[in-house]
């Protein structure tokens, strides 16, 4: 067939909903664009890991610890298999770290942020997992299938993480004043970033129209995030916390929690490099992956050896 009646046979399929695999032919954009979000994503699961990590070693008891240890193992299990679906769309792992290495990729904003007490923990575990999951939720129905499967498995480790770090932060909120004050505070520092994770406003955001026309994304970033503050408004309620908004009202006509404005000037800061720890966290990863060197060279070594062994 011809790229023409390629494209109308591709957009056709997309259309009655099928998922396109890495063997099916795709119009280059839609490959890019893909390679584009999902190795941002893998990205953000992977540097994810140090927030978080910063407090194992001081976390209040082994079960707190042993909890915090699976989610960060989780987070490094969710960058691989991110990296791995996205190298069915014909790029290398190496060349995406590189791309993260050189500033030609991007991660998450909200892992920019420092991770000041213990009640972080609970709260990047209840809302910025319980971001990522009405924003996975949706990815889950994504038109491209190793992307869909991969988030479909991710989703169900992602429940976990929201609900330990919930259950974090109610035994905070329910304790001493002084535990209630730091919940609170965490929720203050946290609750603007995670809002910013579902991106920039619908109108504002140079990828959406593609992407929701090729159904990789199913919901816009104004649809998803306004889905994550109806959810989490009544949980902050039930503990008697609040969030730093002081536009915020309930919508009986819509029954939407209307919120405030995003700070957007911050927003771009910390995606353009200029967050509290962007350079930490670049420099962390540099290192680390410089330290990994031998770990890849010894698997190479040793896949040569038995192919060559199995020639
Ligand atoms: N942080 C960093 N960059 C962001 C961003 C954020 N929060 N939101 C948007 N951007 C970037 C986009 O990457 C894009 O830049 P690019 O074209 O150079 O890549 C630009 O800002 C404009 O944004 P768009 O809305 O046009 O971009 P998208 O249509 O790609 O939407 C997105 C942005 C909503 C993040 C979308 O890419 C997406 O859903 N990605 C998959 C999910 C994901 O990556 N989540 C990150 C968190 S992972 C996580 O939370 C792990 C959990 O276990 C804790």
């Amino acid at each position: 067939m011809d790229d023409a009646a390629k494209v109308a046979n591709f957009e056709k399929r997309i259309a009655e909903g099928d998922k396109i695999e890495p063997k099916n032919w795709m119009p280059e954009r839609y490959r890019k664009q893909l390679i584009r979000m999902m190795s941002q994503h893998a990205h953000s699961e992977v540097i994810g890991m140090q927030p978080e990590g910063n407090w194992i070693t001081r976390a209040p008891s082994l079960k707190r610890k042993m909890a915090l240890l699976a989610k960060v193992q989780d987070e490094g299990g969710h960058g691989h298999y991110l990296y791995s679906a996205t190298e069915t769309l014909g790029i290398d792992r190496t060349e995406m770290i590189e791309q993260l290495h050189e500033g030609r990729a991007k991660y998450s904003s909200i892992f920019n942020y420092p991770t000041l007490s213990w009640a972080d923990i609970g709260v990047i575990g209840w809302l910025v997992d319980g971001a990522a999951i009405v924003n996975q939720t949706m990815l889950a129905k994504t038109s491209y299938g190793p992307y869909s499967r991969a988030m479909i498995r991710i989703c169900r480790e992602e429940s976990f993480h929201k609900k330990q770090g919930y259950e974090i932060v109610t035994t905070l909120a329910r304790g001493s004043e002084a535990q209630k004050a730091m919940a609170q505070d965490a929720v203050n520092r946290w609750w603007w970033p995670s809002l910013m994770m579902f991106g920039p406003h619908d109108a504002d955001s140079p990828n959406s129209a593609e992407l929701l026309g090729w159904k990789v994304k199913i919901q816009s970033n104004d649809e998803l995030r306004q889905r994550f503050v109806n959810i989490t408004i009544p949980q902050v309620r039930a503990i008697g916390l609040t969030v730093p908004d002081p536009d915020l009202r309930f919508d009986e006509e819509s029954g939407d929690w209307k919120f405030g404005e995003i700070d957007w000037e911050e927003f771009w800061r910390v995606v353009k490099g200029n967050g509290p720890c962007n350079r930490q966290r670049m420099e962390h990863h540099r290192r680390v992956h410089a330290e990994g060197e031998w770990v890849r060279a010894a698997a190479e070594a040793y896949a040569a050896k038995k192919a060559a062994n199995a020639s």
